[in-house]
């Protein structure tokens, strides 16, 4: 998408150099939006470093990350010890394990492993991009002309490789000339929604505004500065056979509110995102991050000291709190048979 300040079109994982190994480039989230700087990594340990560190953030733009890596790790002759890397920088968002297994399965028996490795995560990547557009098209319905749509954390182009997956309906609306303004949850506690959604809107020049958690109920309530929540549309980082689904943490009360003040609620995700393999949401492994998160806001201590503080990253939200799910091949209900059938479509 562009940058203003660059003036120019980026996506947020990309590589450069040939002819082989390429270095795997990335935008540096951790920097946004004050500083817009890239981040250059040429081996699989930086790669897993920079998904760990969350220079490279959001399930689908870690998925591609993770796939370059795994090229990578063909590149330096140790595929199995990549694999088993990567999959453990981060462990919920399910486009990165899916995205090291089909990397790796299409490269292990080939005889020009090195090039079919980095073709098949170049493909995995543009993948994304097709699959963004796809579901901003169908998503794009779901918001009136002149609509007010309510996001948590940052399903934008930053989370995926370009356009991103709540965002992509918004960004469709608004450069139809049709209307559309957003309400930013401010997402503690790393500020993914304050930061990197709102920078994202500011660039587009979609009319925006961030509410802190706190304002969750307030927003649904029709209360805030938009007035009534037209529709909620979030992101996924992990979705069960059973239509459960994980994202960043709080997404689950946003969903339950939504409910209670009778706001459709829509999660945005490619069929990449479906795990199979969990029957239910208590099967997704939530990612518990570090104690500085919630102690430290920008270097300045937030927290009483001695008191231990809790940061699991994500949540998952149940079925019956989801109005629909958004695919890449059309909106399903979140049900087992739903999603059985969308993701054989895949
Ligand atoms: O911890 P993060 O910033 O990687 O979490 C990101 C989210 O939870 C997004 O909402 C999610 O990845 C869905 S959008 C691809």
């Amino acid at each position: 998408m562009y940058v203003a300040a660059e003036g120019k079109d980026y996506r947020t994982v990309w590589v450069e150099g040939a002819p082989y190994p390429p270095v795997v480039h990335m935008i540096d989230q951790t920097k946004l939006p004050v500083h817009f700087e890239i981040y250059a990594s040429a081996r699989v340990e930086t790669t897993y470093w920079a998904i760990k560190d969350m220079i490279v953030r959001g399930a689908g733009a870690i998925g591609a990350a993770a796939a370059f890596g795994m090229a990578q790790g063909f590149s330096e002759n140790q595929p199995e010890e990549a694999r088993n890397l990567l999959n453990n920088s981060r462990p919920t968002a399910q486009n990165l394990s899916d995205a090291t297994r089909r990397v790796y399965e299409a490269a292990i028996g080939s005889e020009r492993s090195v090039r079919t490795a980095w073709e098949t995560a170049q493909a995995l990547a543009d993948e994304n991009v097709e699959a963004c557009e796809k579901i901003s098209k169908f998503g794009e319905v779901l918001i009136p002309d002149n609509g007010h749509v309510l996001t948590h954390c940052n399903a934008g182009w930053l989370a995926m490789v370009n356009k991103g997956t709540a965002l992509g309906p918004i960004y469709n609306v608004h450069h139809q000339g049709r209307g559309v303004r957003v309400t930013a949850d401010e997402t503690r506690p790393r500020g993914q929604g304050a930061l990197l959604t709102a920078w994202e809107l500011f660039n587009e020049g979609v009319p925006h505004v961030v509410a802190p958690d706190t304002n969750i109920a307030y927003n649904l309530q029709g209360k805030g500065h938009f007035g009534e929540v037209n529709v909620v549309i979030v992101g996924a980082d992990r979705i069960a056979a059973d239509g459960s689904v994980a994202n960043k943490i709080g997404t689950s009360v946003v969903a339950a509110l939504a409910k209670r003040y009778g706001v459709p609620f829509y999660v945005a995700a490619p069929t990449a995102t479906i795990d199979l393999a969990c029957l239910d949401g208590d099967a997704i492994p939530i990612e518990e991050r570090g104690e500085e998160e919630v102690k430290y806001l920008q270097g300045a201590l937030v927290v009483n000291p001695g008191s231990p503080v809790q940061n699991p990253a994500f949540d998952v939200t149940p079925p019956e709190d989801i109005t629909g799910i958004i695919t890449e091949h059309g909106i399903i209900k979140p049900t087992t048979e739903e999603i059985l059938r969308i993701k054989s479509a895949a």
